[in-house]
């Protein structure tokens, strides 16, 4: 895909423009497209038809399938399960289970995949913090129903044929919904800590709360966005440390020099290393490499018309490598986002891989809170490393992830 949008810019300048069945694409360049995209502050895109056609009859109703004021009340009310005190809750009870989930983490086989127990990890993380700990037997048809729903989702034939991912999707949505909504009434009257139970109690200052059917289908498309995209990202992390051992060693001096096996909420921007290394993997490998609004009326960017109608794309996956904006951007280089260089500061939407503007990643503080406390927890104990000359082959669409597994070798160390 990168090769593919380069080629359009080199041939076209910020915007080019593709008919694909009756659709008017228009793929538009560079952080100025970005922030006329993605700020919108002449609200002309919708960001639900776009992905209301992407994924709207497996996550109906996300959040990101929302626009103008009704996104922006639901937003509101979400935003109370992200507030500090709450990350810092989920932050401690992570602490516990990413211990114990890396701990079995096989070193003799010589070759670990990194991707599927990163996958397990986050998974299980996920029905921990977002549904909560009581879950029991139920833990592993949640996470069956969960994935099911994923991979359907980004189906490409989508029609409900018994056998098919898509039809699988549909019964994992209907079990999911079930689930949930058999779950409420006890959620709402406890006081539990994770994402679920305060999407029932939460009430905003102006009394606004959710019905019952609109947590059911925020928390389903939560589980969705949180989980594949840092996946992703904590996968490609493994393999930049494991390509760039002194970089591995650098993160693992900071986990070390903290002191302690749990990482605090409080502390996050003491891992100024590992942050750094976090933010040059996202520039590296976004896991959302193209982000699509459509334009709600006739446009006009940089002299190009745009009609109303037309599907509109940004890539994130081509920005993060305009020479432009960043010296060297083949280069593995975490200290481009050191304070005395600061590169993603060059401009306000050149880095852009929680996306910007009102539909901005609202977990944006969650994933780095989780990336960064996994890696401090694996640095810990673990170290690990590729053959020399391996090159980790990148799935991008429709997130990216690496291809063969990323099989890498482990070493327990602590
Ligand atoms: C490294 C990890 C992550 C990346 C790279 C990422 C990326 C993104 C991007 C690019 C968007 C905007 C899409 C658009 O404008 O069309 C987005 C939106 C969103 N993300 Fe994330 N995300 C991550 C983790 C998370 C987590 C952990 C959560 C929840 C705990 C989450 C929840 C959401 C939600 C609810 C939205 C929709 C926001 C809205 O429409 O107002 N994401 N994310």
């Amino acid at each position: 895909m990168r090769g593919r949008v380069q080629r359009m810019y080199d041939r076209h300048g910020v915007a080019s423009c593709q008919n694909l069945l009756f659709v008017r694409i228009v793929h538009l360049f560079g952080p100025d497209a970005n922030r006329f995209v993605l700020l919108d502050k002449d609200r002309i895109f919708s960001a639900r038809k776009p992905w209301m056609t992407i994924m709207g009859r497996i996550f109906p109703n996300g959040l990101l399938l929302m626009d103008g004021d009704e996104h922006k009340l639901n937003r509101k009310i979400m935003h109370t399960a992200f507030t500090r005190p709450a990350l810092r809750g989920y932050a401690e009870r992570m602490n516990p289970m990413v211990a114990a989930g890396i701990d079995g983490w096989d070193t003799t086989s010589g070759r670990f995949h990194v991707f599927k127990a990163i996958k397990e990890l986050t998974l299980g993380m996920a029905a921990r913090i977002f549904i909560g700990a009581d879950l029991g037997p139920e833990t592993t048809k949640m996470n069956a129903a969960f994935e099911n729903l994923v991979a359907a989702s980004m189906s490409q034939i989508r029609l409900p044929i018994p056998g098919l991912e898509f039809q699988r999707g549909l019964q994992a949505r209907k079990f999911m919904v079930d689930f949930f909504r058999d779950m409420i009434p006890q959620k709402r009257a406890g006081d539990a800590p994770d994402i679920f139970a305060r999407l029932t109690r939460t009430v905003t200052d102006e009394g606004e709360r959710f019905e019952d059917q609109q947590i059911i289908d925020h928390m389903s498309f939560l589980m969705m966005a949180a989980h594949d995209t840092t996946t992703s990202t904590l996968s490609s992390m493994f393999y930049e440390l494991a390509k760039h051992p002194e970089w591995q060693e650098r993160v693992r001096e900071e986990a070390l020099a903290y002191g302690s096996d749990d990482f605090a909420f409080d502390d996050l921007d003491r891992f100024a290393v590992t942050g750094r290394v976090m933010k040059e993997t996202l520039r590296r490998y976004p896991p959302l490499p193209v982000i699509p609004r459509m334009a709600e009326r006739d446009t006009e960017f940089a002299g190009y018309r745009i009609p109303k109608g037309a599907m509109c794309v940004v890539a994130p996956i081509h920005t993060h490598y305009m020479p432009e904006w960043w010296d060297e951007p083949e280069r593995f280089d975490p200290d481009r986002f050191a304070p005395e260089r600061a590169e993603d500061e060059r401009h306000s939407h050149n880095w852009i891989p929680f996306g910007g503007g009102p539909h901005m990643c609202i977990g944006l503080r969650f994933a780095e809170t989780q990336i960064k406390l996994v890696i401090h927890h694996v640095v810990r104990r673990y170290r690990w490393s590729v053959p020399e000359g391996y090159r980790m082959p990148v799935q991008q669409a429709p997130i990216s992830k690496p291809m063969d597994g990323l099989p890498v070798d482990l070493e327990r160390i602590g």
